[in-house]
């Protein structure tokens, strides 16, 4: 089975390479010649993921898995949620998002929050979305140089690391991405595709 990535984001690219067994072929949107900043104008994670897929499958056809993933802070009442890619500015700047975050939380003590990724699969057979979230906390600074976006203010439930502390195994074994990437896995068993 050949799938292709929707995503120009690199750390993205490679959690989820990570995740999907070996027999998945992946195509990059690279080798399409496709461009990096696909449109995500929508009002909700699975409108975004849904509008990338189907914005590359129309142009190559084959099989497209979208990924858009945001943070919801409950202080801030779900924000930044599906704004967090330019919480701070077009320039989606993950230093001056995370910045952002913390001066809205500055003095703030409920810091839970919980990050959400929702999977889209477009192809010649229809659509799917798989979602996964892990619930946590925003820390008080940055700690942590692994990872990406808002990984090192983000300690998962029962963690006193934040993502960017854990390497790349530990965050795959209980991220979000893996959480919906999980649910894709079962369904493309159940469908028995890609076999
Ligand atoms: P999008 O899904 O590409 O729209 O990304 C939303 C925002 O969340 C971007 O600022 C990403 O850098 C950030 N983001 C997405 N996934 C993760 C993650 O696993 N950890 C930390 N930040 C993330």
């Amino acid at each position: 089975m050949r799938i292709v990535l929707c995503t120009g984001n690199p750390g993205k690219v490679a959690e989820l390479r990570a995740l999907l067994p070996v027999r998945i072929e992946l195509v990059t949107l690279g080798e399409l010649g496709i461009p990096g900043d696909l449109p995500e104008s929508g009002e909700t994670l699975e409108e975004n993921a849904l509008q990338k897929a189907r914005y590359v499958f129309e142009r190559c056809g084959l099989p497209c898995l979208s990924d858009d993933t945001g943070l919801a802070v409950e202080a801030l009442g779900g924000a930044p949620g599906v704004h967090s890619a330019r919480y701070a500015g077009t320039a989606r700047d993950a230093d001056a998002n995370m910045d952002r975050l913390l001066r809205e939380l500055e003095g703030v003590k409920d810091r839970s929050a919980a990050f959400r990724t929702v999977l889209a699969l477009v192809g010649p057979e229809g659509e799917q979305l798989f979602e996964g979230s892990v619930h946590g906390r925003i820390g008080e600074k940055p700690i942590g140089k692994g990872g990406f976006g808002y990984d090192p203010i983000f300690l998962p439930q029962g963690s006193s690391r934040t993502f960017a502390e854990m390497d790349a195994e530990a965050k795959n074994r209980i991220s979000h991405r893996a959480l919906a990437m999980e649910k894709f896995l079962d369904w493309i068993r159940t469908e028995q595709i890609g076999d």
